[in-house]
C-alpha cells in the first residue's frame, strides 16, 4: 500500500491524486483520499485504480489539507468499504494506514467492545482507538501517542482531525514513510517518488516515531514524547526518470534500458584505471565469512540463485540462497562465520526485513544489494551496494534483475581478486559484450513477439526448462509469464521433468527450453526429446556455438557465467507480448504489488 499527505495552500486533491498515481506500484485494488476544509472532511473512496478514484472526486471541493491511500488488500477484500481512509465513529478522525496491525482483534476486545466497526480492516481499530482516548479526556496528540504504544505490527499512518485543520499527525513503524519539506507546505509519502512533483527535500522517519506536520513545521517525537532532531536529505531522483516517455508501458521501457544499466554499473563500480572495485569494508566482511547466505524474494531470489553460482565459481565461497519468507521461520544451521546478503530491488520487502531484524539480533553482519538508496534494508544493514538501475516502476521486475546479477558478478570477481585467486574472466570486457548483446536482443524484439504469438496464443499452461544456470533463468522466465499474462507457467530443472511434471505435458503444450551451458547442452536436448515425444511444442533458445537444427532462436555469445543476463531478455519480451496480446494490464498485473511491505 502507499500513503500520501499534503498540508499547504494549494488544492490538496490534485497533489494527492498525482502522488497516488506514482505510488500505484505499491498496490492498486482500491484507493481513497480525504480532504479537510471549513465544512469538514470530504471523503472519496473507490474500488479499483486511481483513475477510478479520480472519476468520483468532486472537483468543486476545495481544500488545502488532505491524506490519500492506494491499497493492496491484506485484511478484508478489495472493496469501497475496506478502502482507506477510514474514520472514527463520529467521523472526527480520518486515517490512512500502510502495514498490518497484528493485535487488532485483541485491541478491539479490550478497548472497543461497545463500538460497532464499519469495515473489516485492522486500520479502523487505530482510528477508533484515537477517538476513544480523546473521549476519555486525552489531548489528540496524547491520544495518538497512547494508541501507537499499544499497536503491535507495522504501520505508516497519517491522521486528520476535523477539529484541528492545521495539522497532519503521522507515525511509522516498520513500514516506509517520509516527510517532504516545502516552502509554506509539507507533505507525507511512502516513497519520495510520490512527491517529487512538489519537493526534493525529505526527512527520513525511524521506527516508533510520531510526527506533527503543519504548513510551516515538522516536529518528530519518539513514543514517549521526546523531541527528535533530524536533518533532511535531497532525493537524487529526477521527476523525468519516472515518466514513460514514448513507451506504451514501463515494462517495455525498463527492458530496453538494460544495456544502459549494465554500462552504468560497470562505470559506477570501476576506478580510474578501469578496474572493478568494491568498498574495502565490504570486501573485509566477505573475506572474513566462511559462508554467504543470500536472502531474497521473487525475482530477486532468482537473481540470488544466479549470484550463488557466480560467487562459488569465481570467489570460491560457499553460498546458500534462501527465500526470505521461509528462512525466518525455518532457519538452517548456520556456519560459524556467516555473512548475510539481502537482495531487494525496493529495499522494503517485509519478508526480507524480518530476516534482517532477526539476524542482526543474533549479532551477524549484513550487506544489502538494492536499487533504492536509503531504503529500509539499506539503512538497517551494515553495508549497501547499489544497483544504479534507475526507478523500476513496472510491477514485473526486469532491469533490476539484470542489475542484481551484474552487481553480484562484480562482487564475485573483486572478492576473487582480493583473495589472489586466478580468474580467467575479464569482467569489464565481458559485461561490455553483454550490454551489446542485450542491445541486439532488444532490436530483435519482433522475433519474440512472434514466438509469443506462435506458442502462447491459445496456451493455458506452459513450461520452462533448463539446467544449471539456465534453470535459474527458467524460474524467472516462468515467473514473468505468470505474473503478467496469467498463463500457468512453471520452471523446472530439465532433468527433474521426468520425475513428475512430465505428466502434465499434452499435445501442443508450450515448453520453452534454454540451452546456454556447454556441459548440459546434450542432456537438456535429451529432455526436449522426452517432452516432444509426448506432444509438447518445444521452443528452444540456445546460445551461439551450442545451436542445433530446429532451434527457434540463437542468442549472441557471451561468457558462460553471464548468460543469465542475456537469456532472460527473450523471456521478458515473450511475457510482455503474451500479456499484451491477451489484453492484460502489463504494468499492473492483478493481485500483485511491486513492493510488498507486509509479511
Ligand atoms: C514483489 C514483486 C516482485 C519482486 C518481489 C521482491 O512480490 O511483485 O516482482 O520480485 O516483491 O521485491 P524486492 O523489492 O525485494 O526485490
Amino acid at each position: 500500500c502507499g500513503i500520501v499527505g499534503y498540508i499547504g495552500n494549494k488544492d490538496a486533491k490534485e497533489i494527492l491524486l498525482k502522488g497516488l498515481e506514482k505510488l500505484e506500484y505499491r498496490g492498486y485494488d482500491s484507493a481513497g483520499i480525504a480532504v479537510l476544509n471549513e465544512e469538514g472532511v470530504h471523503l472519496f473512496k473507490e474500488k479499483g485504480r486511481i483513475a477510478d478514484l479520480r472519476f468520483i472526486v468532486d472537483e468543486q471541493v476545495k481544500a488545502n489539507v488532505g491524506i490519500g491511500h492506494t491499497r493492496w488488500a491484506t485484511h478484508g477484500k478489495p472493496s469501497k468499504v475496506n478502502a482507506h481512509p477510514h474514520q472514527s465513529g463520529t467521523g472526527r478522525f480520518t486515517i490512512v494506514h500502510n502495514g498490518v496491525i497484528e493485535n487488532d482483534e485483541q485491541l478491539k476486545a479490550e478497548y472497543l467492545s461497545d463500538i460497532s466497526l464499519k469495515s473489516d480492516t485492522d486500520t479502523e481499530v487505530v482510528v477508533q482507538l484515537v477517538e476513544k482516548f480523546v473521549n476519555d479526556g486525552y489531548a489528540v496528540q496524547e491520544a495518538f501517542q497512547k494508541t501507537l504504544k499499544i499497536l503491535k505490527g507495522s504501520y505508516a499512518l497519517a491522521l486528520l482531525d476535523e477539529e484541528n485543520k492545521d495539522v497532519i499527525y503521522v507515525a511509522k513503524n516498520k513500514s516506509p514513510l517520509l516527510v517532504g519539506l516545502g516552502d509554506g507546505f509539507n507533505v507525507v509519502a511512502s516513497d519520495a517518488l510520490a512527491m517529487l512533483q512538489v519537493t526534493k527535500e525529505f526527512l527520513e522517519l525511524m521506527d516508533q516515531e510520531m510526527v506533527i506536520v503543519t504548513r510551516e513545521n515538522v516536529e518528530i517525537f519518539d513514543l514517549d514524547g521526546r523531541k527528535v532532531e533530524r536533518k533532511p536529505f535531497i532525493a537524487e531522483l529526477d521527476a523525468s526518470d519516472i515518466e514513460k516517455g514514448t513507451y506504451p508501458h514501463y515494462m517495455l521501457k525498463e527492458i530496453d534500458e538494460q544495456p544502459f544499466v549494465i554500462r552504468t554499473i560497470i562505470q559506477k563500480y570501476s576506478n580510474d584505471n578501469g578496474e572493478l572495485v568494491i568498498d574495502q569494508n565490504i570486501l573485509g566482511a566477505i573475506n572474513q565469512a566462511d559462508r554467504l547466505y543470500i536472502i531474497a524474494a521473487g525475482t530477486s531470489y532468482h537473481a540470488g540463485m544466479v549470484g550463488k553460482n557466480i560467487i562459488e565459481r569465481l570467489a570460491k565461497i560457499p553460498t546458500e540462497v534462501h527465500v526470505a519468507s521461509e528462512f525466518g521461520y525455518n532457519m538452517p544451521l548456520l556456519s560459524e562465520k556467516p555473512l548475510f546478503i539481502f537482495i531487494s530491488q525496493s529495499g522494503e520487502t517485509a519478508d526480507s526485513r524480518a530476516v534482517l531484524v532477526q539476524i542482526k539480533k543474533m549479532g551477524y553482519q549484513a550487506l544489502t544489494i538494492t536499487n533504492v538508496p536509503g531504503s529500509t534494508l539499506s539503512r538497517e544493514a551494515d553495508y549497501t551496494l547499489l544497483l544504479h538501475a534507475g526507478p523500476e516502476i513496472a510491477v514485473a521486475s526486469t532491469k533490476a534483475y539484470t542489475a542484481q546479477v551484474a552487481v553480484l558478478s562484480i562482487l564475485a570477481e573483486v572478492v576473487a581478486r582480493s583473495k589472489g585467486l586466478a580468474i580467467d574472466v575479464d569482467l569489464v570486457h565481458e559485461l561490455g559484450i553483454v550490454a551489446s548483446a542485450m542491445e541486439e536482443l532488444c532490436d530483435t524484439r519482433d522475433a519474440f513477439e512472434q514466438i509469443a504469438s506462435d506458442y502462447l496464443s491459445f496456451a493455458r499452461s506452459s513450461f520452462f526448462i533448463g539446467r544449471t544456470l539456465d534453470y535459474a533463468v527458467c524460474l524467472e522466465g516462468a515467473l514473468k509469464l505468470k505474473e503478467i499474462s496469467y498463463i500457468q507457467a512453471e520452471g523446472f530443472a530439465g532433468g527433474e521433468l521426468k520425475h513428475g511434471p512430465i505428466a502434465l505435458i499434452e499435445e501442443g503444450t508450450p515448453v520453452f527450453v534454454l540451452s546456454t551451458q556447454e556441459n548440459v547442452n546434450l542432456p537438456i536436448r535429451g529432455n526436449v526429446k522426452e517432452v516432444a515425444a509426448r506432444g509438447a511444442n518445444a521452443c528452444i533458445i540456445s546460445m551461439k556455438g551450442l545451436e542445433m537444427d530446429g532451434d527457434r532462436f540463437v542468442l549472441p555469445q557471451v561468457h558462460e557465467l553471464l548468460t543469465p543476463l542475456i537469456s532472460v531478455v527473450p523471456m521478458q519480451f515473450i511475457a510482455y507480448y503474451a500479456a499484451l496480446h491477451r489484453g492484460c494490464d502489463v504494468d499492473k498485473p492483478r493481485n500483485l504489488a511491486k513492493s510488498v511491505t507486509v509479511e
